[in-house]
């Protein structure tokens, strides 16, 4: 049976023991409400490593909108059950205090001198959308690291944007290696996410515009359309009548906070949009056959 810790300190405990054993030790962070796509993580971290350990905390940092944080799904008697059936050894949660006794004021919050600098990666897009959010993120994902110490780490390329603050973080940190795993969908395409259960039987029928748009702008590429400014055209005019926060193109190798101008040799799509009062995000490479970069 998997073991479950409510305290970090218990968890980075059993974390030691396990690299004093000689053992690697994989580590998928997550919020929690787990689905398929995390658990190709665990699954992932499972075949790469001699024990998988996995957090679960929603993060009060990185919540940009009370609201988002409030009502995100939390259900750890579930997750700890799908963690044991994928393979994973170990789940921990905890709280901000538990994690960050020595930052948090006298008030119980945040001092924002600790919070972590999320780097140029953090520039545009979801960083401009939303102020704080990848500080939060680095925040939290530092004390995870310093917690389980792991020999790899493993995120989505869901989020793509959060893929390069943390191999930023972790390069500036000096570990751990980062694997970015593929994109779980739906059979109609629709990325895996937590947030998915909040939309209407219309709203999710409508978000199945989202990975055809993704791959209206693979197909312009693969026909041999090089310049940004067009792909991105390909994503916005497949999106109309969205409310869009953004859709555009990137060099996943050089991260810009703008669109660049001219041509790209690789690429990224990535579109954010709002259905109702769910804020869906995706994106796939232009330049592979499946998306994955
Ligand atoms: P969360 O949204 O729970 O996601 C945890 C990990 O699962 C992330 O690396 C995310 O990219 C990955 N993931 C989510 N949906 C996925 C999908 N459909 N396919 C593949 N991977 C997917 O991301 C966070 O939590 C937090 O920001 C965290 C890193 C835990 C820091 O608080």
């Amino acid at each position: 049976m998997i073991q479950r810790f409510g305290e970090p300190q218990a968890a980075a405990r059993w974390c030691a023991e396990q690299r004093a054993q000689g053992r690697t030790l994989g580590f998928v962070p997550t919020m929690g409400a787990l689905h398929e796509g995390h658990l190709a993580l665990v699954r992932r971290a499972r075949a790469e490593n001699d024990v998988v350990c996995v957090s679960i905390f929603v993060n009060p940092l990185q919540f940009d909108e009370k609201s988002d944080f409030e009502r995100y799904p939390r259900d750890f008697e579930a997750d700890a059950g799908a963690l044991d059936a994928a393979g994973a050894q170990m789940a921990f949660t905890g709280t901000l205090a538990g994690f960050f006794s020595r930052e948090l004021r006298a008030d119980g919050s945040f001092d924002p001198a600790f919070l972590e600098d999320p780097g140029a990666p953090a520039q545009g897009l979801e960083g401009a959308l939303r102020p704080g959010h990848f500080a939060g993120v680095a925040t939290i994902v530092r004390r995870l690291f310093e917690t389980v110490r792991p020999a790899r780490a493993y995120f989505g390329q869901k989020d793509f944007q959060q893929t390069l603050v943390v191999r930023e973080l972790a390069r500036r940190l000096g570990a751990p290696p980062i694997v970015v795993c593929p994109t779980t969908r739906e059979r109609d395409g629709l990325a895996l996410s937590s947030r998915n259960v909040f939309l209407s039987a219309e709203e999710r029928a409508r978000a199945v515009a989202i990975p055809r748009a993704l791959e209206a702008a693979r197909a312009r590429f693969a026909a041999g359309e090089r310049r940004a400014s067009e792909l991105a055209r390909v994503l916005r005019d497949s999106l109309a009548g969205f409310a869009l926060d953004y859709a555009t193109v990137r060099d996943p190798e050089c991260w810009t906070g703008e669109e660049p101008q001219g041509e790209l040799e690789r690429a990224v799509a990535l579109v954010a949009l709002r259905l109702g009062a769910v804020r869906l995000i995706d994106n796939r490479a232009l330049h592979t056959q499946d998306g994955a970069l």
